[in-house]
């Protein structure tokens, strides 16, 4: 008799661990149930993939959706079903939100709302502070937590680690990857006059200068390395943090986002204006350099979007009280094939940085590459796809992308979580059925497998 799949997924270009291999894939039970030629097995369902490549999920791993969200306000809702649009089969939210994620109450409230309303996968960062810092290690091994982020310089949101005492402490207590927006708040302060007085987006590197990175990132590895902890540090903007990065791999992965890949200051500013704004800022071309050649020397591990969708009539306050941040999780894919078709990365690296480093990092049990027994989580993409990125296509409540009017080449065109189709040729398909992800370290004791 036939082999029977719930879904075959069939004569795709496969990006499996034994490199590019045309082949079909079987799913069951929403695992990766077979590899291989299916022509003669059946399937409730079938995607004729031949001339497209088959990835593995992309996972976002820095987003920022606010729930509890407004009627205007990004939610776990309306974040998630931007993430599948994009091609994002699972997605981790930081805990800046109001209220801030610092207590398993928080956590448990997110979990709650993302039942039934989130349309891919999810996990939640525990916001570290002075006051929860002892707690922790505890908290960090809540359900569906990824792990605790800690910011050095305030951003949006009153998240804030400024000193390295209270950064030790943190770093004290617990054990997994701790992920750090690494910006030197004295310094920020120092300078703050220059975006007060200039009221001007274009001061914005100038404020958030350098400095205030490197610093930080310097004052980071060390205390890191004296804790023994690992740490992931987000978003680097600047050219100089890099070889420091690279003579701290045993301690320090690193992403980088596709905005600090594609635009540049001081362009960005005079078409975007505040639209281009975040933390840490867009910058001259040269750091633009400095971030790629990080990525073909492989000190970067991860792409991450840092989407912060903040409305257009919030980015419409005047400089500096303008929101930093920009969406980004719905344009993560097609901005980077645009690059991978361009030249700049290979299609496999941009898996690496995408799934299997996302997997690497974070101990996901089990996604981040197609092989049998994995979640059958699959972004198919049209590589020869040209497209034009239009504010139109964005389904962010805030409706609007820095992306906007972009020439792409390369398409998410199939999202398939668990083996469920969630999105085929910009279609939202069937319902939110988003489920926590699972982590190795610390599975709970009756995990989805035996
Ligand atoms: O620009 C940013 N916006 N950078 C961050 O780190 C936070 C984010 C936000 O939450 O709006």
């Amino acid at each position: 008799m036939a082999e029977t799949f719930d879904l075959r997924i069939m004569g795709g270009t496969c990006l499996t661990p034994s490199g590019r291999i045309e082949t079909d894939i079987g799913v069951r039970d929403g695992r990766t149930a077979a590899i291989g030629d299916l022509a003669g097995a059946s399937g409730a369902l079938t995607i004729e993939a031949g001339g497209l490549y088959v990835l593995p999920g992309v996972i976002d791993t820095q987003v920022h959706f606010r729930e509890p969200g407004s009627e205007h306000k990004e939610d776990l809702e309306s974040g998630t079903r931007a993430a599948v649009m994009g091609g994002v089969t699972a997605v981790f939210e930081m805990p800046n939100t109001s209220p801030m994620t610092t207590d398993r109450a928080a956590l448990d409230d997110k979990l709650d709302r993302a039942a039934g309303r989130a349309w891919c996968d999810f996990a939640f960062f525990v916001g570290a502070t002075a006051e929860n810092a002892e707690t922790l290690g505890e908290l960090e091994r809540s359900p569906g937590c990824c792990g605790v982020k800690v910011f050095m310089g305030s951003s949006t949101g009153g998240l804030l680690v400024e000193d390295d005492e209270t950064l030790a402490r943190v770093l004290a207590n617990g054990s997994r990857r701790v992920a750090v927006h690494s910006e030197d708040e004295p310094r920020l302060l120092e300078r703050f006059e220059i975006a007060e007085n200039g009221q001007d987006v274009r001061l914005h590197p100038q404020w958030r200068d350098v400095d205030v990175a490197l610093i930080a990132t310097q004052r980071l590895l060390r205390i890191a390395r004296a804790a023994g902890r690992r740490i992931h540090v987000l978003h680097i903007s600047t050219a100089e943090e890099m070889p420091l990065l690279a003579e701290n791999k045993d301690v320090a992965t690193v992403e980088v986002t596709p905005q600090h890949l594609t635009l540049t200051a001081p362009e960005c500013y005079d078409r975007f204006g505040r639209r281009a704004q975040m933390n840490p800022p867009i910058r001259e071309a040269r750091h633009r350099e400095g971030l790629w050649r990080a990525v073909a020397d492989g000190i970067v591990d991860v792409i991450g979007s840092d989407h912060a969708p903040h409305t257009a009539e919030e980015k419409d306050q005047a400089y500096p009280a303008s929101p930093s941040g920009m969406p980004g999780v719905q344009t993560l894919v097609p901005v980077m094939l645009t690059h991978v078709n361009e030249g700049r990365l290979t299609l496999e690296r941009f898996v690496d940085l995408t799934a299997a480093s996302p997997a690497r990092i974070y101990n996901i049990a089990n996604k981040g590459r197609i092989a049998l027994g994995y979640d059958a989580d699959f972004t198919l993409v049209d590589l020869g796809a040209e497209r034009v990125i239009s504010d139109d296509w964005i389904v962010s409540k805030c409706g609007w992308t820095a992306f906007d009017g972009m020439t792409t080449r390369g398409w998410p065109v199939a999202t398939v979580i668990r083996g469920r189709i969630v999105m085929r040729e910009d279609e939202l398909i069937g319902e939110a059925a988003g489920e926590a992800v699972l982590f190795s370290e610390c599975l709970p004791s009756e995990a989805r497998r035996p």
